[in-house]
């Protein structure tokens, strides 16, 4: 049987590293697939540049519509990134009865509701596993594995450069900008690297997370949305005797009110599998109805990790290219006329325990005040800390630990809270779940 042919667009770190698993490991691909997969051409900004893979049998261009518009061509794998150029590119290939592949989160978060329409007018498939988690195969998990489930929430370390970053500064006391230098050295950082620090690439990928299980369209613009640089040392340190961990997770859970989707640094206990994912890793913890809780781990990002979730995708897609559309599996793992409009929860909606760092008086009743104030919100103490004052200090540091409450309810006592005498600049909150 005839090969199929492959277009790249990109041949950056993940194009890179595509086509060096689809060279590598062509004989076993195509045994699994039924048939040989081949690169025919491949698009760069630089076609000149030497690369780390073999590109002596593809034809090159600057031009990416060009292998767009390749008559031989029948998927499109798109990794040049971005949401302009790869989505006018990717609308093309669509409409062009062409399926795709593709590695960007952003694109399926900002236009996947678009961009799936038209695949489904035009019968093709549109696959984005590494969109999400790198390597890990959790859009397969979630939207094939679990479908015979209800899913009632998931908890994911979905950026590696952030918790690589996290990892270095609690390990070796590493400077923020040092590790961001090194993660971006080794390719783990978008282009902008804002996006990973800021969480935005985090919020990218818990939409579409948060689509495949609960079958609610893609609502990037609901995330709510809070990145790692306000995480102080401290922070680490006092959590870490309380014992928990600070993680970057992206959170979507649903409750009777409506999704919760929010991504910010979150105080997991210690002793939970997902505390200890560090460095480059992921984890996602997916608790569904029938099978409880189940975790995936792997690399999130990476030349040839991002490339194994690209290769399993153009293999998905050869294996269906001759099967009836209306018998793919759903996009968004729910059939497109079944998605429902959920409310998704304003932040000040969302109930959670917190962690909540106050620098205070060194004199008696300043903790009967805050306690009191808390009571009157009705927040139980789940536990207290507090240091003895440095030698020239007449301030300390106290840390609580709340239980489960609504954040507009927290958010009033700490504005009485911090309106004391004797409780000195804001207080530092930080979200805490125990993941049960
Ligand atoms: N910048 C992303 C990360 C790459 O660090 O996780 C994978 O999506």
């Amino acid at each position: 049987m005839e090969s199929v042919k492959v277009g790249l667009l990109g041949l950056g770190t993940v194009g890179g590293g595509t086509a060096n698993v689809l060279q590598r490991n062509a004989d076993e691909i195509a045994r699994r697939a039924g048939r040989e997969i081949q690169v025919v051409c491949a698009s760069a900004r630089d076609i000149t540049r030497s690369r780390g893979c073999d590109v002596d049998t593809i034809r090159l261009t600057t031009d990416p519509m060009e292998v767009v518009c390749d008559p031989v061509v029948e998927i499109v794998v798109e990794l040049i990134g971005g949401t302009t150029l790869a989505l006018e590119l990717v609308l093309k290939a669509i409409e062009q009865g062409k399926h795709v592949v593709t590695a960007n989160k952003a694109l399926i978060a900002l236009h996947g509701n678009e961009i799936f329409a038209k695949a489904n007018e035009k019968g093709v498939m549109v696959a984005f596993e590494a969109a999400v988690a790198g390597g890990i195969p959790i859009i397969k998990a979630i939207r094939e594995g679990l479908t015979g489930n209800q899913i009632n929430w998931l908890a994911g370390i979905i950026n590696g450069t952030g918790n690589f970053i996290l990892t270095e500064m609690r390990d070796k006391g590493r400077a923020f900008d040092d590790v961001l230098k090194e993660a971006q050295a080794r390719g783990y950082a978008e282009a902008d690297p804002t996006f990973d620090v800021e969480g935005i690439d985090a919020a990218h990928k818990l939409a579409i997370l948060a689509s495949i299980a609960f079958g609610i369209p893609l609502q990037f613009e609901k995330v709510f949305t809070e990145g790692i640089g306000n995480v102080a040392r401290e922070d680490v340190v006092y959590a870490e005797e309380l014992g928990y961990r600070i993680k970057h997770l992206g959170i979507a859970r649903k409750t009777s009110q409506g999704v919760e989707l929010r991504v910010h640094p979150t105080l997991i206990p210690e002793k939970r599998l997902i505390a200890n994912v560090d460095g480059v890793m992921n984890a996602v913890l997916v608790d569904a109805d029938a099978v409880g809780p189940t975790l995936y781990y792997g690399a999130g990002a990476g030349a040839e990790p991002t490339a194994s979730a690209v290769v399993a995708d153009v293999v998905d897609v050869v294996r269906m290219l001759t099967s009836d559309p209306e018998n793919h599996v759903p996009h968004l793992a729910f059939q497109a006329d079944a998605l429902t409009d959920t409310t998704v929860l304003p932040i000040e909606a969302v109930v959670t325990a917190y962690y909540l760092r106050l620098c205070v008086d060194d004199k008696p009743g300043v903790l009967a005040d805050i306690a009191r104030l808390l009571a009157d919100q009705e927040i139980s103490i789940e536990a207290l800390l507090q240091k003895e004052p440095a030698e020239d200090k007449q301030v300390v540091p106290v840390i609580i630990l709340t239980q489960r409450v609504v954040e507009r309810e927290l958010n009033a006592a700490i504005a009485s809270i911090e309106a004391l005498d004797s409780v000195k600049g804001s207080a530092t909150k930080i979200r805490l779940e125990t993941l049960k």
